[in-house]
């Protein structure tokens, strides 16, 4: 943080250029508790929360000290005044930055935000990427204003210009200066029908400049421009008449022109104060204050004053027609419902006139501390304030909701409506951004409305609710809620659905099947057997370790969902089922496309052949399988999955007939401790350099045929440049890659003994958990018995008395698909389709193994008789298995999309229409 300086150039400006004011600006000090303070954003005064006025207010469980995370809307807090019954918004996404968010606003599909370091960002509304970052101010973006048509975008900042850029290219097309020193320009709003834009600044003023006249007026000389211009506090002679050096002009981005106000196109001290806000509105012909169904310009200043001002068509020149006093309070921000006109002041209040009449109808204390934003979208009015906190109002202002939106000052703010849905969007100098759905709960015409994404969204939500921990028999109440919310859920998209149940004891199976529609013309297509697991490997759930976020609440950051199973395999699992129901719902469908969704793939799908092999009449007969569990090689290029190893999961125990003892009472070089004779034995495993002893272990492994080495090339060339593996060269990437996929491998996962395991007790028994991958050709029959007989081998060797236990917990054949088949030839068809969308090149996706298991491939494969294909949905990043697992969102919606090519895509179904003889 920068140390605090006395006094800035910021200060300076409105005692040096308003001379002529009576109530002198620096007298009553508008920024007395202004968090839009220049000096602030000049990063020179510490942004702390507490400067929101919640330093008595503890943090909220999971607000981290970056102010990323924070609790979901809650009603009670520093601010009171809460209404009964409300309804609070929930966060749909959260994205951050690294400098505070001070301006917003939105278009139907693209959300831009100005940061106190002077970039405009802007991300896509959809799925929260972010889709540009551009330098675009030397001093922080204090204003966005789209143009109504949404192709133009103005951004004005603290470096005294008026930016005005191409809102989809992002192409800078004008610089806009004044000849003035206008310090900084609060806020920019444009007139789309007079092709004007309006900006008012820390100096009085309001200027204008028309974009109809640019080609006529003569190119300006720059001598004025801001950078060009000496600076009042910066370029003043210092001691021995020396100047500080005065930066390279980066200012001028390459490409774009700059303009100049014209001297006439200037209201010098259009306010007793700075120019905080303004709006452009459009009032009904008839009126009683004017306007003729033409434009009027809003202003609100630090002097508490709101101005209007007539436009004259012709000149775009603007003069006064009406001032309404808000008091001795600033005006910070405006907005404007029909002839209703919002505005948030300095300390917390909120003054409403209506401008038909001009009367002040109301003036309440809505924040305990600065109202520094307003938006309103449809009959809702959205405050925003330095509490940290929002407020939803309705037409009649009452107010509808409360709830704390940042973890620092609330600076900027926009809504908008999307698929039936109100969405409020905040800023602040947390440097997040946050989106909210704040539609009301009950809204019967907004659920219908609602996109297959939101749809599938809310879906996935609360699919990860349910913990549906397969390894811990505790949660077996909650996975068979899960399952049966599935089951539901496939029935509702208008699939026939039914619980399977699995052995004694096991989670059950979600059975579905989405029957084709037959269409006219066409035959009967394949039969897709689409598998899946919903249940999920266990996560902490105590705050401060581990996850950033609760795993079992699915949370939008950064354009990621983060949840505990998001990835592996709820997320993939729902894509697929709605994408099956809306071909379903368009009568689209002519493949038949079956679910098996079973609840116990991460504890080795138990009890899932015999379950299969007593439904295999009712699941009927299968021409494709499909899977989607695995993740891509690295975070960028889609992949194919042709190949997954084996596992056995095996314990090994050595015990003694002794019990638990205390080893100052018992130690002695006599006794033969079961965790020694453990870890002497687990020794004989590997190598120290890690080779594995078992002998026969590493055979019989196929031979790397020709085109397998040239996949493996091609894999390698893909990847060797990316900087996660610059620091291999192609030939260890290759090796390493292979050694993953293709070799076995042994891993001991963990050692535990019985007792209070503390360091003064020798434990009765010690046991480890031990894997080992295998590959094809290897028989798990084979290495399970040589597993078994080198370590028991090995035991009795050591002549101890202890007894040596092992057990096989789980197993898996590893499974080897044939990427030359159809159904991999559609699978890189519908792949390339989904995922060449603004590329130039079609992107043919990467064919790799994977070094984890899912042991019904191959089984199913085999009952089947039908080969099996596989989907990689997540990035390499996902974390399965791991804290703070997550899926990105162009992810979940791209595999959505994918299948619904996929399963209503050609080879899947024989087109006859048209062909003789069919
Ligand atoms: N999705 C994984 C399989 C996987 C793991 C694919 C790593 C790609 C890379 C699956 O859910 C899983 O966790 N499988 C277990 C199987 C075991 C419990 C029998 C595995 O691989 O450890
Ligand atoms: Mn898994």
């Amino acid at each position: 943080m920068s140390p605090a300086i006395p006094v800035g150039p910021a200060l300076l400006h409105p005692a040096t250029t308003t001379p002529l004011c009576p109530r002198s600006i620096s007298n009553r000090a508008p920024y007395k508790n202004h968090h839009r303070c220049p000096l602030m954003m000049n990063g020179l005064r510490p942004l702390s929360p507490s400067n929101g006025g919640r330093a008595d207010t503890p943090l909220p469980r999971f607000l981290d000290s970056s102010g990323l995370l924070i609790d979901p809307p809650v009603g009670n807090g520093k601010e009171g005044g809460g209404a009964t019954g409300e309804e609070m918004p929930t966060l749909l996404h959260r994205v951050k930055h690294s400098a505070s968010i001070l301006s917003l606003c939105v278009s139907d599909e693209l959300i831009y935000a100005g940061s106190q370091s002077g970039e405009i960002l802007v991300w896509s509304i959809e799925t929260f990427q972010l889709v540009k970052s551009v330098q675009a101010h030397q001093g922080s973006v204090l204003c966005l204003y789209l143009a109504d048509d949404q192709s133009v975008l103005f951004s004005s900042a603290g470096d005294a210009i008026v930016n005005v850029w191409d809102a989809k290219t992002f192409e800078n097309l004008y610089g806009i200066y004044s000849t003035f020193d206008v310090g900084d320009v609060f806020c920019v709003v444009y007139s789309s029908a007079l092709q004007t834009a309006y900006f008012g600044a820390q100096n009085t003023s309001i200027q204008w400049y028309d974009l109809k006249a640019k080609d006529s007026r003569p190119r300006p000389t720059l001598t004025s421009h801001p950078s060009h211009r000496n600076h009042r506090f910066f370029d003043s002679k210092g001691p021995g008449g020396r100047t500080a050096p005065r930066p390279a002009s980066k200012v001028v981005p390459p490409g774009s022109r700059l303009l100049e106000v014209d001297q006439e196109n200037i209201v010098q001290y259009a306010h007793y104060g700075y120019v905080y806000c303004m709006l452009l509105i459009t009032l009904p012909s008839g009126s009683e204050i004017g306007g003729d169904g033409g434009e009027m310009l809003l202003s609100g200043g630090g002097d508490g004053v709101v101005k209007l001002w007539t436009i004259n068509p012709a000149t775009s020149a603007i003069a006064s027609s009406l001032s309404l006093s808000a008091g001795d309070s600033g005006v910070l921000s405006m907005a404007i419902n029909d002839t209703m006109l919002y505005c948030g002041l300095t300390d917390g209040e909120i003054c409403i006139w209506d401008l038909d009449t001009r009367q002040l109808i109301r003036s309440l204390r809505a924040h305990c501390d600065d109202v520094l934003t307003m938006s309103v979208m449809g009959n809702c009015i959205f405050s925003g304030s330095a509490s940290g906190y929002s407020r939803k109002w309705n037409q009649r202002f009452e107010h509808m909701s409360r709830w704390q939106s940042h973890s620092g000052l609330i600076l900027a703010s926009a809504a908008t409506k999307r698929h039936g849905r109100l969405i409020y969007i905040t800023g602040g100098n947390d440097n997040c951004v946050a989106i909210w759905d704040a539609s009301a709960l009950v809204q019967a015409e907004s659920q219908a409305l609602r996109s297959q994404n939101d749809q599938l969204l809310c879906s996935l939500s609360k699919m990860v609710s349910f913990r549906t921990v397969s390894s811990d028999p505790s949660y077996a109440e909650e996975c068979r809620r899960g399952a049966t919310y599935l089951k539901q859920l496939f029935r509702r998209y208008g699939a026939t659905a039914t619980l399977l149940p699995s052995e004694e004891g096991r989670n059950p199976i979600v059975h579905a099947r989405f029957g084709s529609c037959g269409r006219k013309g066409r035959s009967k297509g394949k039969t897709i057997l689409f598998y899946g697991h919903y249940d999920v490997i266990p996560a902490s759930e105590s705050a401060g370790a581990g996850w950033q976020t609760r795993p079992f609440e699915l949370t939008g950051m950064n354009g990621y969902l983060y949840g505990r199973g998001v990835s592996d395999n709820k997320g993939p699992c729902l894509a697929a089922l709605f994408a099956a129901g809306e071909l379903v719902q368009e009568q689209e469908l002519d493949a038949d496309i079956m679910f098996l969704i079973e609840g116990e793939e991460e504890s080795g799908s138990r009890g899932f052949v015999d379950a299969v092999r007593r439904n295999k009449d009712f699941i009927g007969d299968v021409d494709w399988i499909l899977l989607a569990n695995s993740y891509w090689l690295d975070d960028d290029v889609p992949c194919l999955t042709y190949g997954l190893r084996g596992v056995i999961h095996a314990t090994v125990v050595v015990e003694s007939d002794k019990p638990d003892l205390h080893s100052g009472v018992e130690g002695s070089r006599l006794n033969r401790e079961p965790t020694i004779d453990l870890v002497n034995l687990l020794a004989k495993l590997t190598s120290p350099n890690g080779k594995v002893l078992i002998p026969g272990f590493s055979e019989p492994v196929r031979p790397v045929t020709p085109a397998e080495e040239e996949m493996y090339t091609a894999i390698t060339n893909a990847i060797v440049n990316k900087p996660d593996w610059s620091h291999l060269t192609a030939a260890q990437i290759k090796d390493h890659l292979m050694s993953k996929w293709r070799f076995p491998s042994l891993t001991i996962h963990k050692v535990s003994v019985s007792g209070p395991s503390n360091a003064t007790i020798i434990p009765r028994a010690a046991s480890a958990s031990i894997s080992l991958r295998i590959v094809p050709d290897q028989e798990l029959s084979v290495i399970k018995e040589q597993l078994v007989s080198y370590l028991r081998g090995e035991y009795s060797s050591f002549s101890s008395n202890n007894k040596l236990i092992i057990t096989i917990d789980h197993e898996a054949e590893p499974w080897l698909g044939d990427p030359e088949n159809d159904a991999f030839r559609t699978l890189e068809e519908a792949v390339m389709d989904v995922w060449s969308e603004g590329n130039e090149e079609r992107v043919r996706p990467l064919y790799i193994r994977e070094g984890g298991s899912i042991p019904t491939a191959r089984f199913l494969e085999k009952e089947f008789g039908a080969p099996a294909a596989h989907l990689p949905c997540g990035q390499a990043s996902d974390q399965a298995h791991l804290d703070d697992e997550r899926l990105r969102l162009v992810n979940l919606y791209k595999v959505c999309f994918f299948f619904s090519f996929f399963f209503s895509s050609s080879p899947l179904h024989r087109v006859t229409e048209g062909l003789p003889g069919v």
